[in-house]
C-alpha cells in the first residue's frame, strides 16, 4: 500500500503560523507550559529538548524559567521566528535546523518535550524511529512526554470539516479516518488574500495501550498517561499525554 501524500513545506507555513498563533497564543502557552513543568517535575538548570518546537511558544518559555533548552525543528521559518521572539523576551535557547528521525546528540538530556501534536507524521517504523531517538538522547533516567489526539475521543469525534476563519480569510479542513492504519487523513483548503491553495496530511493516531507498547519496545520503563489538563485519562479526553521514564 503507497503511503498518503504530505505536504509537509505546505502544511507548516506561512499560513500555519497565521492561523495557529491565535489558538496557541499567550494564554494556551502559558497553560501548556504550566502543565509540561508540573508533569515532568521541571527544575531550573535541567537540559530539555523541545521536539519539532515549531515557533518557540514552550522552548522560550521554559528557558524563562531557568531550564537549558534545546529546540529542533524542520522548519527555518518557525526557527526564524523562535530566535526572534527569544532574543525579543531576552532569553536564551538553543535552535537546531533538523530531523525528529536523526538527532545529533547522545544521552544528553533530563527531559524531552513533544507537544501539540507533533508525532506520527511518517509511516510507523518512521514514527517508532523519532521515539527511538528520544530514547538515545535521554540521559539514562531522564523522561519524555508526549502529547497528541486520543484516538477514543477522536472515534467518537472526528468531524468530517472543519473551518478556521481569521479576518475574513478562511482554513477548511476535511478528514477522515482511515482504520487500516490508524490515521486521520486530511486535505487542507487555505483560502486568504483572495489566493487558494489545497494541500494534504496525515497524522498517526493512538490509544494509550498502543502507544505504550512503542515507548516499552523503545526502551522506556515506566509510561505514564493522563488526559487534558493532566487529569485522569478517560474516553472523553481529547488529548492523551504519556510521561515516559528512560
Ligand atoms: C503542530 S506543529 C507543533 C509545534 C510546537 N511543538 C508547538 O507546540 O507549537 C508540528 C511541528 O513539527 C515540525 N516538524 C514536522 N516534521 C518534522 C521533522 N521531520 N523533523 C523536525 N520537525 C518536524 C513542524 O515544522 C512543526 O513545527
Amino acid at each position: 500500500m503507497t503511503d498518503p501524500v504530505f505536504d509537509m513545506a505546505d502544511l507548516f507555513g506561512e499560513d500555519y503560523l497565521y492561523f495557529y498563533a491565535d489558538r496557541t497564543g499567550d494564554e494556551r502557552s502559558d497553560a501548556d507550559t504550566e502543565l509540561i513543568w508540573r508533569l515532568l517535575e521541571l527544575e531550573p538548570g535541567m537540559e530539555v529538548l523541545d521536539l519539532a518546537c515549531g515557533h518557540g511558544r514552550i522552548a522560550n518559555r521554559l528557558a524563562a524559567r531557568g531550564c537549558h533548552v534545546t529546540g529542533l525543528d524542520a522548519t527555518p521559518l518557525f526557527l526564524q521566528r523562535a530566535r526572534g521572539d527569544a532574543e525579543a523576551w531576552g532569553v536564551s535557547v538553543d535552535y537546531h535546523h533538523g530531523d525528529v528521525r536523526d538527532l545529533p546528540w547522545a544521552s544528553r538530556f533530563d527531559r524531552v518535550v513533544n507537544w501539540f501534536t507533533s508525532f506520527g507524521y511518517f509511516d510507523d517504523s518512521g514514527n517508532r524511529k523519532v521515539i527511538s531517538e528520544v530514547a538515545r538522547v535521554l540521559r539514562p533516567g531522564g523522561e519524555f512526554i508526549l502529547e497528541l489526539n486520543n484516538l477514543p475521543w477522536l472515534l467518537r469525534n472526528l468531524q468530517s470539516s472543519v473551518v478556521m476563519e481569521r479576518e475574513g480569510n478562511l482554513l477548511v479542513d476535511r478528514n477522515e479516518f482511515d482504520p487500516l492504519t490508524s490515521r486521520v487523513l486530511s486535505r487542507r483548503a487555505v483560502i486568504r488574500d483572495g489566493r487558494h491553495r489545497d494541500l494534504r496530511f496525515f497524522t498517526r493516531t493512538f490509544g494509550f495501550p498502543e502507544l505504550r507498547q512503542w515507548l516499552h519496545e523503545a526502551g522506556f520503563s515506566t509510561v505514564a498517561a493522563y488526559g487534558d489538563g493532566g487529569d485522569s485519562l478517560t474516553v472523553h479526553s481529547r488529548r492523551l499525554i504519556t510521561v515516559s521514564t528512560h
